[in-house]
């Protein structure tokens, strides 16, 4: 499922000083902005991007933005009053709310919320305190534990319509939306955070995100590449249609095997497997098993994606050749692409869909079995 991202940018920067609001300030040779904005625009799954600013500085938005499309909306005075008026344009089911102060977010940072809003209403990155901590007032210095404390970043996930509802009974500001979040009864999770995603706030951070943003990795999106293939093969009868590629296909013949027998989902599944370093479908799967009798193979696929994202690997794309006489796939490549797309949660131009015959020679060319090939890129995140 996408998702809309809200970059907060309409903050005046009063801690760090230096005159030019932070988030228009350069770092590493480029606005502070732009950096989140490249990221977002960078993951396939960010369906729109609000960005919420000062009513002076739309300008200033708009030279961080190089080409990158964006919904501008103005902020308000306090954090909480800039995110509702950005949160009031998502149109996507889910929303990460980010601060442009933090030009540092990573991929998977990204993914991990993601995946927690699946079962809970919102998640926020989290790091745990590793310094002593005390609190200093007129009784003195008294020492707090630093035991289930954490220190919370952006960006915070939500699915959208509990927060809207959420802000729409909130009265006061919060520091950020967890803290609203969970004063309106929302469930929350924590995800791993980074230290690299700090907020820049005082003067001296400056330095310190320029020197991380100026490191290679943080230059581009996704370094390390990892590929696997999947290669399945499944029997070939008379019968009323063939599931392939997620979908199905009405024609005299009928493909064997335990499950939907949809050879092109169970090469994809495998190739993504061998990407993540986890085995086979049969290791996650076994045919002995009765319960995946007749079962749709997207559900071999999609639970593929989750294992592989818990791995830290993010598939990014899919060549699959299908190896057939009949039936003609080419009047279906469109949909099969949209749908491995969807069953994937990848952009649909990631995704391609090839076929060949073997020229009549072959098992595949008798027509007793159709054979197909898969080759998936991952990202390690
Ligand atoms: N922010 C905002 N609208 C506000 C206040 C803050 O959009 N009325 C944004 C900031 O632009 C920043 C993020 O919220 O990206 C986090 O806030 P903070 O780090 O406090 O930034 P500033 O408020 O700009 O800084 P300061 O508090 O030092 O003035
Ligand atoms: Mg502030």
């Amino acid at each position: 499922m996408g998702y809309s991202a809200c970059i907060v940018a309409a903050g005046g920067g009063e801690r760090a000083g230096g005159g030019t609001p932070k988030q228009f300030r350069t770092l590493a040779g480029r606005a502070m902005l732009s950096w989140s904005v490249e990221r977002f625009a960078n993951d396939p799954a960010c369906e729109q991007i609000i960005i919420a600013h000062a009513a002076d500085q739309a300008r200033d938005v708009e030279t961080c933005l190089k080409g990158v499309q964006v919904d501008l909306v103005q902020g308000g005075e306090s954090r909480t009053a800039s995110v509702r008026n950005a949160l009031a344009l998502a149109h996507c089911d889910h929303v990460l709310i980010h601060d442009a102060a933090r030009p540092l977010l990573t991929q998977g940072l990204i993914d991990r919320l993601r995946d927690a809003l699946s079962s809970h209403d919102g998640a926020a990155p989290a790091l745990a305190v590793s310094d002593a901590l005390a609190r200093e007032d007129e009784a003195g210095v008294t020492p707090v534990s630093r035991d289930a404390l954490f220190r919370i970043q952006t960006p915070q996930a939500f699915r959208t319509e509990p927060l809207r509802e959420a802000f729409a009974n909130a009265q006061t500001d919060f520091p950020d939306e967890v803290s609203l979040a969970r004063a309106q009864g929302l469930d929350v999770v924590l995800t791993q955070g980074e230290e690299a995603n700090f907020k820049v706030t005082y003067p001296q951070d400056f330095e310190r995100a320029e020197q991380l943003l100026a490191l290679p990795a943080s230059q581009t999106p996704s370094v390390a590449v990892v590929t696997g293939m999947g290669y399945d093969v499944h029997r070939m009868e008379a019968g009323d249609g063939v599931h392939l590629c997620g979908v199905f296909i009405e024609c005299p013949y009928h493909l064997i095997g335990h499950s939907d027998a949809d050879a092109g989902l169970h090469a994809i599944t495998d190739a993504l497997l061998g990407a993540s370093g986890l085995g086979d479908i049969g290791d996650h799967f076994p045919p002995s098993d009765d319960q995946w009798k007749g079962a749709d193979s997207a559900m071999f696929l999609k639970h593929a994606v989750k294992i592989a994202r818990d791995a830290g690997v993010r598939p990014v794309h899919v060549d699959v050749t299908l190896i057939c006489e009949r039936p003609k796939i080419g009047p279906h490549k469109v949909n099969m692409k949209h749908r491995i797309a969807e069953i994937m949660d990848l952009d649909p131009r990631r995704v391609n869909i090839k076929a060949t015959t073997t020229e009549k020679l072959g098992f595949t060319g008798r027509g007793e079995g159709l054979a197909a090939e898969a080759i998936v890129t991952g990202a390690l995140s």
